[in-house]
């Protein structure tokens, strides 16, 4: 069905909630349906928002259009776990029922002072016109997870930006707050990262742009934590030139480990290459937040832009797993959330064979060795129109993902890859969830996230080759 902007825009107190349970029912029901990971009660699920640790539990929100499997009204939806892992859904957190997100309450983040969470988002408001006002915007969450919004915005867009200034992460530093925000320059049209403090909450002033190099013409969800000590910037540039970094997604997931960055006067020294975060087929708008010195990840597994298979089920998108995450050699290493292992049944062990399974219940993990001096190809599923197959060139050091599902996002390939060390054993930690795959590479050197839409369920080798692995069913 085509969407009108009315229809994407309608108040969520317009719509039944006959029509609401319809669209739940639809997507529990459906056989690509998550089983362990976060995933839309109905809808469409973007962005995650205000990741943190708040009150004895972690925190996370996404971006949520409950009516449908479009980009409409969006809210914050809540979910709460004590282990990172086992998620609650809380329900809807923001409504974007004021004036100021009249259009939408947009991504960002959350920060814990005192004994409330503040959050911290961007209201969409558009006029008759539609001419799009982004206001920076504040509400407050008490230990009962009842959500007060401040009733004037924080600031909005200045001159010197255009209608795209959204995403704002708080951070609280040497007794001042700071917001980093994604924005577009006014006058060069170029993508940007602004810096705005304040002594109190209610009162900001921008402090200036971090001198980065030219990121493409919008930057999306920038975020800053420090991992082992350092700061790590992630963000979303897109438009980004691919002479600058390759990448072959829509738009790309970043992230730069700076040497150091001052946020009183928006300075980054910077001496590391910018680096993709993920090499996957579906990574954006990563979350990432520090509880003391651990430092936790979360992403949107999917991508702005592109359609997909469960679209016609009115529901879309989950969030990835979320990763600790360490540095080493400069680089991002990303490992599974500690609890993840209470998810694994008895592990079945397996050498050399070539099938494993001809059928599984898509919902596993497979830990696999395969032996150096070889080429290893490993097929995870196969339907008569798309199969997902994972190789292993252990001479060249190199992994490939081979997505091939019909017309669904071929434009942007059929193949994501990750260089790695020649002439060595390539270990991988793979995790099925129905219609999404995320392998962590050599303990999380690189890790590859991928949607894919496939009910053939079985795995095996295409060829023999010497490999060990560990295979366990999962059940949250
Ligand atoms: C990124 C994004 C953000 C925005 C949100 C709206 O996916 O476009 O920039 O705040 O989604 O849902």
């Amino acid at each position: 069905m085509e969407w009108s902007k009315a229809q994407r825009y309608l108040p969520y107190d317009q719509w039944s909630a006959a029509e609401l349970l319809k669209l739940q029912a639809q997507a529990t029901n459906s056989p690509y349906q998550l089983q362990y990971h976060i995933r839309p009660q109905s809808g469409l699920l973007n962005d995650p928002n205000g990741f943190c640790y708040f009150n004895g539990k972690y925190h996370v929100f996404y971006q949520s259009f409950p009516f449908g499997a479009v980009h409409g009204l969006k809210s914050w939806m809540h979910e709460a776990s004590s282990d990172l892992v086992h998620w609650e859904n809380l329900g809807l957190a923001i409504l974007p029922d004021g004036k100021y997100d009249s259009h939408g309450a947009y991504s960002g983040s959350a920060i814990a002072i005192d004994d409330k969470l503040f959050l911290m988002y961007t209201g969409n408001h558009r006029d008759q016109n539609w001419q799009r006002t982004a206001y920076q915007l504040g509400a407050w969450m008490d230990k009962q997870n009842q959500i007060t919004k401040v009733d004037q915005p924080l600031f909005k867009n200045d001159q010197a930006v255009t209608e795209h200034f959204r995403d704002p992460q708080i951070l609280h530093q040497n007794g001042r707050y700071y917001a980093i925000i994604g924005a577009q320059d006014a006058q060069t049209k170029a993508g940007e990262i602004l810096v705005y403090e304040s002594l109190d909450l209610s009162s900001w002033q921008k402090v200036g742009r971090l001198n980065l190099d030219p990121l493409g013409y919008m930057i999306e969800c920038p975020n800053l934590v420090y991992v082992d000590g350092r700061p790590v910037l992630f963000f979303c540039p897109q438009g980004l030139d691919k002479k600058q970094v390759h990448y072959d997604n829509i738009y790309p997931n970043m992230y730069l480990v700076l040497d150091e960055i001052d946020l009183a006067t928006a300075t980054v020294k910077v001496s590391q290459p910018l680096r993709q975060l993920d090499f996957g087929f579906d990574v954006y708008a990563s979350q990432a937040f520090n509880q003391g010195t651990d430092c936790y990840l979360i992403s949107w597994a999917g991508l702005p832009d592109i359609t997909y298979p469960t679209d016609s089920e009115n529901w879309a998108n989950c969030l990835s797993q979320v990763k600790e995450l360490h540095l080493k050699d400069n680089q991002l290493i990303q490992k599974p959330a500690k609890a993840m292992k209470s998810l694994r049944q008895n592990g079945e062990v397996f050498k050399d064979q070539t099938s494993l399974f001809k059928q599984t219940d898509n919902q596993y993990e497979l830990s696999l060795t395969i032996d150096k001096n070889q080429l290893a190809s490993l097929e995870l599923a196969k339907d008569s129109t798309s199969s997902l197959k994972v190789k292993f060139d252990t001479i060249n050091g190199k992994l490939t993902l081979t997505r091939d599902q019909g017309a669904f996002a071929q434009k942007y390939g059929l193949n994501r890859a990750v260089n790695l060390e020649a002439n060595s054993d390539i270990k991988v930690d793979i995790f099925v969830d129905h219609s999404l795959i995320e392998i962590f590479v050599n303990g999380g050197q690189a890790v590859l996230t991928s949607r894919f839409f496939n009910l053939g369920t079985g795995i095996e080798f295409l060829a023999p080759c010497k490999y060990q692995a560990t295979y366990w069913p999962i059940v949250k």
